[in-house]
């Protein structure tokens, strides 16, 4: 685990009340920095950050460029999180369109008055689309499936440009399927393991699209949280994009049966259709880039993460 120091350090974290962003904001502020949240409550929800962390919270848009530019003369540090998820993006591909490029643009732009000392933007492995080698590396060719793959791929375009151009710090990191404590289940746009996890506790069957074979890189939302804060700290990493996952390639089955080793019973599935956005068969990170240029590797196994999150979700006061 890198050794995280934000002493002195301010952070604006977009998207802050979200799964990762809620996870974020705890880590910088108990490594000792301040964190400003601006969240819109799309999808997030304070309820996510710890009771016990003290930030500031503005509840407003990425696309409101005003108040972006504002919060940005504030900060030194920018982790830029905020996005419309594939699921609302598939269904308001214009909503998506305004908040992953047009607020994307609008910290970018922000940047040139306010020179931060580096900004992280959380861009998508959905970007590789399906890809011809695995583990994908990334110089793969993108191939955009989704409006939002488009949206997440423009963002990064727009980042190197402003770095490329403006000499903005800028990095991008490609986060795959990230699970684990604060993914709230409830929430129809979460994750498939927040569900499975509900439906196994709720003695329902879990609900497969398709026949489980998929494959997906999964990793652990302290990883992801812990890999970006060192791209945010890290000068190697300006003008860079970093896939962000473990390196492991692994089926939705082969979850759910993980899933069944550790509550000590057989989780029974039903397999429906397959959805619009399941359109990914087979996917899995090559990591050697943030290994090398950021000393950065995964810590938690799957079957350690997915025991945190089944603790977590049984540790809720109302379960979902
Ligand atoms: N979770 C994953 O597996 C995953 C995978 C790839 C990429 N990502 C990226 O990571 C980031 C965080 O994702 P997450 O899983 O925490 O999703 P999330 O939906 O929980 O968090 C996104 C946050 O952004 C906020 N938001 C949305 N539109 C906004 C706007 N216009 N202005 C201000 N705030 C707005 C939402 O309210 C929410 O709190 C996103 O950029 C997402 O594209 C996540």
């Amino acid at each position: 685990m890198n050794n995280l120091d934000f002493a002195e350090r301010k952070v604006l974290i977009t998207g802050g009340a979200g799964f990762v962003g809620s996870n974020l904001v705890a880590a910088v502020v108990r490594a000792g920095g301040e964190a400003i949240v601006l969240d819109d409550l799309y999808t997030g929800d304070l309820k996510n950050i710890d009771s016990d962390i003290k930030y500031e919270f503005i509840n407003g848009s990425v696309t409101n460029y005003e108040l972006v530019l504002k919060l940005m003369k504030e900060v030194d540090y920018v982790a830029h999180l905020a996005a419309r998820n594939i699921i609302v993006s598939t269904k308001n591909p214009r909503d998506d369109y305004e908040t992953n490029i047009g607020g994307t643009l609008n910290v970018l732009l922000a940047a040139r008055e306010t020179h931060p000392k580096r900004i992280v933007y959380t861009s998508s492995a959905s970007i590789y689309g399906n890809p011809r080698i695995l583990p994908i590396a990334e110089d793969e060719t993108p191939l955009t499936f989704s409006p939002y793959s488009v949206s997440k791929l423009a963002g990064e375009n727009y980042c190197y440009a402003f770095y490329e151009t403006y000499g903005i710090p800028v990095t991008v990191v490609r986060y795959s399927n990230i699970y684990g404590i604060k993914q709230n289940p409830s929430n129809p746009y979460c994750g498939v393991i927040s569900k499975f996890i509900m439906s196994i506790e709720n003695n329902e069957s879990v609900q497969i699209h398709g026949d489980g074979l998929q494959t997906r890189d999964f990793t652990y939302v302290d990883d992801a949280v812990n890999a970006t804060l060192s791209a945010l700290l890290s000068p190697r990493a300006d003008g860079l994009v970093f896939n962000l996952g473990t390196g492991v390639e692994t089926s939705i089955m082969q979850v759910v049966n993980i899933l069944g080793e550790i509550i000590g019973r057989k989780v029974t599935c039903e397999h429906i259709d397959r959805r619009d956005i399941d359109n990914i068969r087979r996917r899995v990170l090559n990591i050697e880039r943030i290994r090398t240029r950021l000393r950065w590797q995964p810590q938690v196994t799957l079957k350690e993460g997915l025991r945190r999150t089944y603790e977590w979700y049984n540790s809720l006061p109302n379960k979902p």
